[in-house]
C-alpha cells in the first residue's frame, strides 16, 4: 500500500547524560548540521532527557548537561532558529504518545533489545522499567512529528526497526495510514568514532577512563596529551585504506583525521602513508585543536548565560509542541479516547 505523503523532517536525538564527546560531534552532531544546511528537510534535534534518567542522574549534573549539550548543539553549529531545538521533557506529548506505544509494543520484541541487554548487564532485574520500554519513548519521540529521517549511529538500528514494528501495528490495529515507517540514516563506519584506548569500542562519555575520549571542553594541551597516548601499533601509516583492516586503534585514528579535515580516508593515506604514529599523532593533535577549540570556547561563552540556554530551549519547545499536539491528538481520537472540546 503506498504511504500517504508527509513532510520530509528529520528527528534526532541525544541524551545529556555526562559531556559531550568527539564521538558525538563527528558521528552526530556534523551530520544534524549538514541536514539542517542542505535545506531539504525541516531538522527536529532534541535533547533527551527523559530517556536519560532511565539510569540515575544526579540531578545538578543532568541539568548542567542538558544545558551544555545544548550549548554544544549551537556552537557545533545548529542554529535554533532554522532547526527546532530543545529538550525532551519541555513538551509532554512525547511522554503521552510513549504511553499509548507502551500499549502497541509487545513484550516479545522488547525482550530482544540488545541495548537493554548490554545496558542492564547480569542484574536486570533491577534495572528500572523506563530502562526497558526505552525504545518505546524513542519511537514517540519520532513519531509525534511523523518524522520521515532519522539519523542515529549503528546502535540504534534495531530501535528503529522497533520504531517501524511499533508504527506499523498501530496502523493495522486502528486500520489507519497514519504513523510513517521513518527511515534510519545510519552513519557510515567511518564517522564511527571509537575509543583512543581500545579500537574495537566506541568513544563514550561513560568509558570509565577519560583518557579514552576527546570531551568538547578539553583544551589543546589535553587533546594533543590524549592523542599522544593513544593506543597504536608499530607499523607505519599503510597507502590505502586496506592497510587498515584488522588496525582498529590506526584506523579509528585515521577516520578521525579524515571526519575532522572533511576528507576521505582514501585521500588523507594518499598523504601520510608510510609516516610513523609518532608523526602522525601531532598531526592530527593540531588539526583536532584546531577544529575543536573554537566550538568549546563558544560552548564556554554560551554557558555564561543559563538563563538564554533555557529561553531556547523554551522557545524550541513551543516550536515542538506546535508539530506534536496535533498529531498527538489525532492519535487519541484514532484509539478513542475521550477528549472533551
Ligand atoms: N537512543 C538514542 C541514543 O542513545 C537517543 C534517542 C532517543 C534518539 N530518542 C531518539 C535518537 C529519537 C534518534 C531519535 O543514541
Amino acid at each position: 500500500m503506498a504511504q500517504p505523503q508527509f513532510t520530509p523532517r528529520v528527528f534526532s536525538g541525544i541524551q545529556p547524560s555526562g559531556g559531550l564527546t568527539l564521538g558525538n560531534y563527528l558521528g552526530a552532531m556534523k551530520r544534524f548540521v549538514t541536514m539542517q544546511d542542505e535545506g531539504s528537510f525541516e531538522t527536529i534535534y532534541c535533547m533527551v532527557d527523559l530517556h536519560a534518567i532511565t539510569v540515575w542522574q544526579d540531578p545538578g549534573k543532568l541539568t548542567r548537561a542538558t544545558r551544555e549539550l545544548c550549548a554544544g548543539f549551537i556552537a557545533a553549529g545548529i542554529d535554533p532558529e532554522r532547526s527546532i531545538l530543545f529538550n525532551q521533557s519541555q513538551v509532554p506529548e512525547h511522554a503521552q504518545l510513549g504511553w499509548i506505544f507502551n500499549c502497541v509494543a509487545r513484550m516479545g520484541w522488547m525482550k530482544r533489545m540488545t541495548q537493554f541487554k548490554d545496558k542492564a548487564g547480569k542484574n536486570a532485574e533491577n534495572a528500572s522499567l523506563g530502562l526497558f520500554g526505552y525504545p518505546a519513548l524513542m519511537a514517540a519521540d519520532i513519531l509525534a512529528y511523523h518524522a520521515t529521517h532519522v539519523p542515529v549511529g549503528e546502535d540504534q538500528k534495531q530501535h528503529l526497526e522497533l520504531t517501524r514494528d511499533i508504527a506499523a501495528k498501530f496502523n493495522h490495529d486502528y486500520e489507519t495510514e497514519f504513523f510513517p515507517l521513518t527511515e534510519p540514516v545510519i552513519e557510515g563506519a567511518a564517522t564511527r568514532v571509537m575509543s583512543l584506548r581500545d579500537g574495537s569500542k566506541k568513544m563514550s562519555k561513560s568509558d570509565p577512563s577519560d583518557m579514552a575520549r576527546i570531551n568538547m571542553t578539553d583544551d589543546a594541551e589535553a587533546i594533543a596529551s590524549k592523542i599522544r597516548k593513544a593506543r597504536t601499533d608499530p607499523e607505519a601509516l599503510p597507502s590505502e585504506a586496506a592497510g587498515l583492516n584488522d588496525r582498529p586503534e590506526a584506523r579509528n585514528l585515521v577516520n578521525i583525521y579524515a571526519a575532522l579535515a572533511d576528507r576521505t580516508v582514501d585521500a588523507v593515506l594518499a598523504e601520510v602513508g608510510g609516516k610513523q604514529f609518532s608523526e602522525f599523532k601531532p598531526m592530527l593533535a593540531d588539526l583536532a585543536v584546531d577544529k575543536l577549540s573554537p566550538i568549546s570556547t563558544e560552548m564556554a561563552r554560551l554557558m555564561q548565560d543559563p538563563a538564554e540556554i533555557d529561553r531556547i530551549l523554551g522557545r524550541g519547545a513551543e516550536r515542538a509542541r506546535a508539530i506534536a499536539a496535533p498529531i498527538l491528538a489525532q492519535a487519541y481520537d484514532i484509539v478513542g479516547l475521550v477528549r472533551s472540546a
